[in-house]
């Protein structure tokens, strides 16, 4: 007895036993059905792989973006700062007739400070130290404050009873914060911002709607800035969303939804 296959072990060849027959479509189907498992898994083994890859990338940009803020702030910073003090100790040296010098010397010393404070603020954007010290809650109020006073902006902030987060998960929703209030700043011709912070269902919420011009949300998710497909990129990697409603001329509400690791 030589079948072409024996359904008894999927293969070519037979048992020559009793329990010998020949393969139905049942088994065919069941056969399929599991090729089909293993492949769906070694695709779900390759995506988590692929994640866990992303995140490990970013993290380094992000600890590589907090020495930068603090060298800029430490090093750059602290020999400006004593560059000006030593500077103003030679204008105190100056007789009091040698105008042309101390009009250089003061020139030289506002120099110093605008570079300073342009040093200062680089380095708090490329990482704020609040955000390590104090924490995403802090950093928020911070970053709504910093940029009402600069653009202008009525920025409210609310913020629900939150869980401890991990400081990847903090990072995250600070960057998508400060791209959305980036845009906004750019783009809305808005008057007053909301910022909601909350937690429902076991995945946190972060909102930021304002009261501008509005968009064409598809366009703006196609339109090739690095901004929002950047962080919907950033946030797929820890299995988040981020969605846009906006209508023109009636404001947008940007949301990012990211599930909290279990436990
Ligand atoms: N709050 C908003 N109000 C109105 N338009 C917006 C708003 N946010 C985004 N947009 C529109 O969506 C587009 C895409 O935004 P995105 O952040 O991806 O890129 P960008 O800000 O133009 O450039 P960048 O790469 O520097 O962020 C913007 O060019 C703008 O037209
Ligand atoms: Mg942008």
């Amino acid at each position: 007895m030589s079948p072409l296959r024996c359904a008894t072990d999927s293969t070519v060849r037979c048992h020559g036993t009793t329990t010998c027959r020949w393969p139905t479509p049942m088994d065919d189907l069941a056969a399929l059905r599991q090729q089909y498992q293993a492949l769906l898994d070694r695709l779900q083994r390759n995506e988590r792989e692929f994640r866990r890859l992303g995140r490990a990338v970013w993290r380094v940009q992000e600890d590589e973006r907090r020495r930068l803020a603090r060298e800029l702030h430490d090093g750059v910073g602290q020999n400006l700062t004593a560059i000006k003090h030593r500077l103003a100790a030679i204008a105190n040296t100056l007789p009091q007739d040698a105008n042309n010098v101390q009009a250089a010397l003061d020139a030289a010393i506002a120099l110093c400070s605008d570079t300073l404070e342009d040093t200062r603020q680089l380095s708090r954007l490329l990482r704020p130290p609040v955000l390590d010290d104090l924490g995403l809650e802090a950093a928020l109020r911070w970053l709504a404050r910093t940029q009402g006073e600069a653009s202008g902006l009525d920025i409210a902030v609310e913020i629900g009873p939150l869980p401890a987060l991990d400081t990847d998960l903090q990072t995250l929703l600070f960057r998508v914060a400060q791209e959305a209030l980036n845009n906004i700043a750019r783009h809305a011709q808005a008057r007053s911002v909301l910022l909601r912070l909350v937690e429902r269902a076991g995945k946190v919420q972060l909102q930021v709607a304002d009261d501008g011009r509005g968009c064409e949300p598809e366009a703006a998710m196609r339109s090739g800035g690095s901004g929002l497909g950047g962080m919907r990129e950033r946030l797929r990697l820890y299995d988040g969303t981020l969605d846009m409603h906006s209508t023109p001329g009636a404001g947008t509400r940007l949301r990012a939804v990211v599930p909290l690791p279990a436990g």
